[in-house]
Order: structure tokens, then C-alpha cells, then sequence
């Protein structure tokens, strides 16, 4: 039995778990500062970082009691150290050496994208629901609001990149149409509230990089963020009121369909190229309903199954963090990063050599 802690400060949650075998979750403190960006309409990193700082210890005391472990029961401390805000980064990097040394306990260095990855990893509460088997090639798909990619697992902690974004990530996109819309921030959950009872056929939208044979597994968001852009200017011409809400509704439902359809296409496309016995998607993108029933619709068509975290495992947290360093440190009991680890800002995904 393996108990991690885990702290995760890569963006503008503070979040610290404690997680038995890379599975099971004993607790997953999140404290969001979502309330102190929104007046920003996006994460502002100066504030970020200094409420990190306050947040970050109180967070971490939570989680071990929730857990009930002391630092010195525990079998490892493991941290995001990339990618992400460097600012916000280096407060729960320094946290985790202050207490590693003082504990002396081994220190972890996880990868953000890892941790989504390894978000399906985890067992839900309510513990209906299923996590993948140990069944590979896997297919995952990362949609956050930072990142969009395409990624094969040939077994634990071994992956390859297939594609990614060329432009906007697609929480991105979300955030961005959702400042047009005025809908506020994040933009994600808001067009989700506004698109029900909408009709996703409403408006005819772009579903970039389609057939595409140099691009089959990337993605474009751009042209639907300008064809969005376009369509509300034109309809504000035409003297229509974007806040009448079943207008709204159908511009909201149209937009997350186009996300949902490119996404899910793609990965389609990529599990059929791969031989994929299972596919994963993961990030806070994967909250959407919308994008959940179009995955598991056109995954049930190809008979693969799918697998999507439950939704506090979907945004930003440290149980996952936990889960990937828990599979890293079982492919490589000597990291050699210890005390010495540093902040990495855009810090790729370790593809594997062979
Ligand atoms: O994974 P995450 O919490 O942070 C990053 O690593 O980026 O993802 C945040 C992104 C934001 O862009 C947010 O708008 C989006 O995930 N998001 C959603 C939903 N919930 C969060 N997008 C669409 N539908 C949602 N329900
Ligand atoms: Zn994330």
C-alpha cells in the first residue's frame, strides 16, 4: 500500500490529496480562486500566485487530516512542476520540498498533463462508476483550458503525442466565445447553462481540420472563434438581442455541438488508426454534457469502450496528480529529481524513445 500526497498549484486552483495505490482517494482539498479572477474575465497570474501563497498551507494541513496521515506516515510527496503558471508552479513546488525535507520523504515531480491523464485512473465516489482496465493501446484525449491533445498510451507513463491544437486550446475557445457572448468567466460551465433547451443545428458552424490528411489528429479553433464573432455581429445588425435567451441558447448549443463534434471526430479517428481498446478523455473541457454524450455516442458506434472522470476529477485537482505519480514512480522507483526539481512553464508530455 502506497499513500501519496499530492499538491497540485498550476493555474488558479489550490488543491492538495492524499491517494492510496494511484486509485483510491482519501481526500481531494480544492480551494478555487475562480471568485477573485472572475472581475479579470480570465486567471490574472500575479493574484494567482499570491493567493497560492496563502492558500497553500492550510490546504495541504486539510488533506493529511481528511486523510488521517501525518507527513511522516506518508510514502511520498508528489507536486506539479509543469506546465503551467510559473509563479503559481513555484508555491506548490516549494511547499512540497519544505515539507519533503522536513518529513524526509522521497519528492515526485508530475507532469499537469499527466495528472489529467490519470484522472480516469481514479475511483469515483459513489464508486459506480468504472475506470479503465489495464488495457492498452488507450486513446486520450486531454481538453483543458490550456491544452488540446491527442495522446496514445502504449501502458502506464508511455505515451505519444498523435496531435494536438494548432492554435486555441478548446477550454479556450469556450472562455473566449463566452466573453462574446457575455456570459462571464470561466467560460465553460456558463455556455453549458446557457445552451439548454438550445438546438445545436441552429447555426451552421465550422468543424476545422476535417478529412484534413496532413492534420488528422489536430485540432483548430480559431475559425470557429471568428465564425462566432461574425455570426453575433451579424445578428446584432439584423437588430436581434443576443440576451434573449432562446437566442442564446441556440448560438450557445450550436458552439458546444462544433467543439463537441471536432473533438470527438478526431479521437474517433485516432483510436480506429491506433487499434485502441479503450479511449479516455480528461480536462476540465471534459465537464461538458455535451461533449460526454457526442463521445459516447460515436464510441459506442465503433464498439471502444470510453471512460470519463467524474466531474470533480474533469477541473483542476490534486487527486490526479497523485494517480500519475504513483504509476511514474512504479515505471521508475529512482527518479532522479528530489529536492533539486524546478518549475517548468510549458513542460511537455515525456513521450517514450522506442
Ligand atoms: O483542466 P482545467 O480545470 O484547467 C486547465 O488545466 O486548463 O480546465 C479549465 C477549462 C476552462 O477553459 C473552462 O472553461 C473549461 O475547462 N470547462 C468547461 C466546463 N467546465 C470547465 N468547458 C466546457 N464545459 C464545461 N462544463
Ligand atoms: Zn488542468
Amino acid at each position: 500500500m502506497t499513500k501519496i500526497l499530492a499538491i497540485e498549484t498550476s493555474c488558479d486552483e489550490t488543491a492538495a490529496a492524499v491517494v492510496e495505490d494511484g486509485r483510491r482517494v482519501h481526500s481531494n482539498v480544492v480551494a478555487t480562486q475562480i471568485e477573485l479572477h472572475r472581475r479579470f474575465g480570465g486567471v490574472f497570474p500575479e493574484v494567482a500566485s499570491r493567493q497560492h501563497v496563502l492558500a497553500i498551507a492550510p490546504v495541504i494541513e486539510q488533506a493529511l487530516a481528511e486523510a488521517g496521515v501525518s507527513a511522516r506516515a506518508l510514502d511520498a510527496i508528489a507536486v506539479t512542476h509543469g506546465p503551467g503558471l510559473a509563479g503559481s508552479l513555484l508555491v506548490g513546488v516549494n511547499a512540497a520540498k519544505g515539507l519533503a525535507f522536513a518529513a524526509d520523504r522521497p519528492l515526485l515531480a508530475v507532469n499537469h498533463l499527466e495528472g489529467h491523464i490519470y484522472s480516469n485512473w481514479l475511483e469515483a465516489p459513489g464508486a459506480d462508476q468504472v475506470q479503465p482496465a489495464d488495457n492498452f493501446p488507450v486513446v486520450v484525449l486531454i481538453v483543458s483550458g490550456g491544452h488540446t491533445e491527442l495522446i496514445e498510451m502504449r501502458g502506464h507513463s508511455r505515451y505519444r503525442r498523435l496531435g494536438g491544437t494548432l492554435d486555441d486550446a478548446a477550454g479556450e475557445a469556450f472562455d473566449k466565445v463566452a466573453r462574446l457572448l457575455d456570459l462571464g468567466f470561466p467560460g465553460g460551465p456558463a455556455i453549458e447553462r446557457a445552451a439548454e433547451g438550445g438546438d445545436p443545428a441552429a447555426f451552421d458552424l465550422p468543424r476545422a481540420l476535417r478529412h484534413d490528411p496532413v492534420h488528422r489528429f489536430d485540432f483548430s479553433f480559431s475559425g470557429l472563434k471568428t465564425a462566432m464573432l461574425n455570426l453575433t455581429k451579424r445578428l446584432r445588425e439584423q437588430g436581434l438581442d443576443l440576451r434573449d435567451p432562446h437566442l442564446l441558447a441556440d448560438l450557445a448549443a450550436s458552439f458546444q455541438q462544433a467543439v463537441a463534434d471536432a473533438l470527438v471526430e478526431k479521437t474517433a479517428e485516432a483510436a480506429l488508426a491506433a487499434g485502441a481498446r479503450q479511449v479516455c478523455i480528461c480536462g476540465g473541457v471534459s465537464a461538458n454534457r455535451c461533449l460526454r454524450a457526442t463521445a459516447a455516442a460515436r464510441m459506442a458506434e465503433l464498439g471502444v469502450p470510453l471512460y470519463i472522470p467524474p466531474f470533480a476529477y474533469c477541473t483542476d485537482n490534486a487527486a490526479m496528480i497523485g494517480a500519475a505519480a504513483y504509476y511514474n514512480w512504479l515505471a521508475n522507483p529512482r527518479p532522479e529529481d528530489g529536492l533539486g526539481i524546478d518549475v517548468h512553464a510549458s513542460l511537455p508530455l515525456p513521450e517514450m524513445v522506442d
